[in-house]
C-alpha cells in the first residue's frame, strides 16, 4: 500500500495501478451469481472502454478523501472503481456520433470505432449498471446504510440532475449559446457532479460528520469547475497526440465554454482562484490534506 509520506505523483500512480487491477478482475469473463452470461463481444467493448490508461483521478479522489477522514482503504478502492465505470460510460457515450463524434480516446480508437455504435451504447449501459452492482456487492465492506447513501448520491450525480443532464445542456448549448451562468451550470453538471461525488464519497465511506461531508462536497465542486475549465483550455492549446483525444473541436462545434466566452488569460486567472478557494476549504485539516491540495493544483495545471 502507499506510504503516507510518498509524493503526490507516486500516490496517484499507485492508486491507478490498484484501481486498474481491481477493474481487470471485476471485468473478467467469469459469470457472477445472478448473471446469466457475459457475452464476449460486449465484455470486450467494456474492457476497451475501461482498461485503457485513464488518469483515474476520480478513484484517486475517493481514496484520498476517505484516507483523510479515516475510511477503509479497500472499500474506497471499490467505490473508486464503481465511479470510474460511470465515468468511462460517460466518455463512451460522449464520443458517439450523435454526441461529440470523436474517433480517439486515451490514444486509442473510441469504442464505436473499434466495435460499432450499438455495441458502444450497450457497453455504456452495462458500465452504468455495473457501477451500482460494485457498490451493492457483498465484497464492498461497508454497512447497508453507507451503501444506500453512496447509491443515492451517485445516482443523483450521474443522472438527469447531474452528469447526463449536463450532457443534455452541453448539446443544447451548441444550438443556442448560454451566458456565463448557463455555462457554469452545465459544467457543474456534466463534469462537476462526478468529481463532487468522488470527494463526498470519501466522507460517506469514513462515516464522517455532516460538516466534513459538506466541506468535501464544496471542495469537490471547486475542483469540478477547475477540471472542466482546464479541459476546455487543453482543447484550445494542447496537442492531440499528447492528450490522446482530438483538440480544437469545442470551437469548431460552437461548444459553450468559458474559454470561448472570456478567452485564455481570463480562464487561466479563474483557474488560479478556483484552486485557491479549493485549498482554503482544506485549511481545517492542516498538513494532512496536502495531497488533496496538490490534487487541486494538478487538476488546474494538468497537461493531459
Ligand atoms: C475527460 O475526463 C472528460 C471530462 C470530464 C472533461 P478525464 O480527463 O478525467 O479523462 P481520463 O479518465 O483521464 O481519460
Ligand atoms: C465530457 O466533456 C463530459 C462527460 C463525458 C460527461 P467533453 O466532451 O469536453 O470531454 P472530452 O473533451 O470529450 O474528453
Ligand atoms: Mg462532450
Ligand atoms: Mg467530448
Ligand atoms: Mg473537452
Amino acid at each position: 500500500m502507499t506510504d503516507e509520506r510518498s509524493s503526490f505523483p507516486e500516490r496517484l500512480k499507485s492508486n491507478a495501478v490498484a484501481v486498474e487491477a481491481l477493474l481487470e478482475t471485476l471485468l473478467d469473463p467469469a459469470v457472477r451469481g445472478g448473471e446469466i452470461s457475459r457475452p464476449a463481444n460486449l465484455l470486450e467493448a467494456m474492457r476497451h472502454a475501461v482498461l485503457n490508461g485513464g488518469k483515474r483521478l476520480r478513484p484517486f479522489l475517493v481514496s484520498e478523501t476517505a484516507a483523510l477522514l479515516g475510511g477503509d482503504v479497500q472499500a474506497a478502492l471499490r467505490i473508486g472503481a464503481a465511479l470510474e465505470c460511470i465515468h468511462c460510460y460517460s466518455l463512451v457515450h460522449d464520443d458517439l456520433p450523435a454526441m461529440d463524434n470523436d474517433d480517439m480516446r486515451r490514444g486509442k480508437p473510441t469504442v464505436h470505432v473499434a466495435f460499432d455504435e450499438a455495441t458502444a451504447i450497450l457497453a455504456g449501459d452495462s458500465l452504468l449498471t455495473f457501477s451500482f452492482d460494485i457498490i451493492a456487492a457483498p465484497e464492498t465492506a461497508l454497512s447497508d446504510r453507507q451503501k444506500t447513501a453512496l447509491v443515492l448520491a451517485l445516482a443523483r450525480a450521474a443522472g438527469h440532475g447531474g452528469m447526463a443532464g449536463g450532457q443534455a445542456l452541453d448539446l443544447a448549448a451548441e444550438k443556442s449559446a448560454p451566458d456565463e451562468t448557463g455555462i457554469v451550470l452545465l459544467q457543474s453538471m456534466k463534469t462537476g457532479a462526478l468529481l463532487r461525488f468522488a470527494c463526498e464519497a470519501g466522507a460517506i465511506i469514513a462515516d464522517a460528520a455532516a460538516e466534513d461531508r459538506q466541506r468535501l462536497r464544496a471542495f469537490g465542486e471547486k475542483i469540478g469547475l477547475a477540471f472542466q475549465l482546464a479541459d476546455d483550455l487543453l482543447d484550445l492549446t494542447a496537442d492531440a497526440a499528447h492528450i490522446g483525444k482530438a483538440t480544437g473541436k469545442d470551437a469548431a462545434r460552437g461548444k459553450g465554454t468559458l474559454v470561448a466566452l472570456h478567452g485564455q488569460p481570463w480562464a487561466e486567472q479563474r483557474l488560479e482562484s478556483l484552486v485557491a478557494e479549493a485549498e482554503a476549504l482544506l485549511e481545517p485539516y492542516g498538513a494532512r490534506s496536502e495531497v488533496l491540495a496538490e490534487t487541486a493544483r494538478f487538476i488546474a495545471n494538468r497537461r493531459n
